[in-house]
């Protein structure tokens, strides 16, 4: 079959034959692949610096997919995340029928392989994570990228009675409010998002240690909780958090994603979220490419705001 394939984490996967998948598991099945994402997770499992990567050589990368089972269904899946050289962009994979979900008829494979990661962020940290009540406030930091925008949408779904939309753009920033963002402001406007209940943050960083003092510092009733919930981490690995900030307010850091929550927690989630996602209830920015593309799109469409699809 033809696949994209990682052989040097240095390098963009290059399009190539690969030897056809076995399936070998119970419950396992080999599938055609319809559409798979490249999400960040996904550019970071190519280039061997994800937390779960083992510097197994060659792999084919993917973490999720719509797929054609053996009896003609199309499904979502995602793939295990201790089967580190089998992903998603191949003509063909194999996946684990618990771990995937029947998509009704007539679902946009390329919305559905775009929107669910990005989307599954927001909504296992909400769901998963933390007791998220109706009627909270929340602040969604990095807010003009896919799951970002996501997250407004999610956070709305659940009943946020606010949600304020910040980052560093605002040009973009000034798009969020058709999503439901109540109020978006950049980085430096924090004070703004001072008395939110939720901070759902895909920056983490230099801007997360400044937006927690700015945030803790103003807020207007600091023994009132404030629960942070640590996504995504584009703007660095690391953020220094004043221990006066940690002190001085009711603050609790939490984090959401492979390992902090339990596969078994994602896969339950999995049906009401594709369903909603093959509702379209969400507002989904996705760009379908073919897989023969995939070393030219990999270098070219960093930063896009599209999420990029691979159709083989
Ligand atoms: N834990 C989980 O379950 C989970 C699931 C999915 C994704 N994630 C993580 O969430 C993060 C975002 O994913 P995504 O799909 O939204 O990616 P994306 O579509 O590529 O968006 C990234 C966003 O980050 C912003 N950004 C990048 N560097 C920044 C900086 N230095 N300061 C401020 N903003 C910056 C960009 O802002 P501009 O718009 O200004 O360019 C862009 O909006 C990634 O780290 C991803 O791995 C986590």
């Amino acid at each position: 079959m033809k696949a994209a394939v990682v052989d040097d984490f240095s390098r963009p996967p290059h399009y190539q034959d690969f030897p056809d998948p076995v399936a070998k598991g119970r419950g396992e099945v080999v599938v055609g692949v319809l559409a798979a994402g490249l999400h960040p997770r996904v550019r970071s499992q190519a280039g061997g610096s994800h937390y779960t990567s083992t510097g197994e050589l060659p792999l084919i990368p993917g973490v999720d997919a719509v797929v054609r089972d053996p009896k003609g269904k199309i499904r979502y899946a995602i793939i295990d995340v201790d089967e580190t050289t089998l992903g998603t962009m191949a003509e063909r994979t194999v996946i684990d029928l618990d771990r995937s979900v029947v998509l009704p008829d007539g679902t946009d494979p390329v919305a559905v392989a775009a929107a669910m990661n990005p989307a599954m962020s927001s909504w296992v940290a909400l769901r998963r994570r933390i007791e998220f009540g109706r009627r909270q406030r929340v602040a969604v930091l990095g807010a003009t990228g896919n799951a970002g925008r996501m997250a407004i949408q999610v956070a709305k779904r659940f009943g946020a009675s606010e949600v304020i939309a910040a980052g560093r753009d605002t040009a973009k920033l000034a798009e969020l409010s058709v999503l439901g963002a109540d109020l978006t402001c950049t980085l430096d406007q924090l004070a703004q998002a001072a008395d939110v209940d939720v901070v759902i943050d895909y920056l983490w960083g230099e801007p997360t240690a400044k937006a927690m003092v700015e945030i803790l510092t103003n807020r207007a009733d600091r023994g009132k909780q404030l629960t942070w919930i640590e996504v995504g981490a584009v703007a660095g690995p690391e953020a220094a958090v004043p221990a006066a900030a940690l002190r001085s307010a009711r603050l609790e850091i939490v984090g959401s994603g492979i390992g902090s929550v339990a596969g078994r927690d994602f896969v339950e989630e999995i049906p009401k979220l594709a369903k909603a996602v093959a509702d379209g209830a969400f507002d989904v920015r996705a760009k379908a490419v073919p897989l023969s593309e995939v070393e030219k799109v990999w270098t070219d469409s960093a930063g896009s705001d599209d999420r990029i699809v691979l159709v083989p």
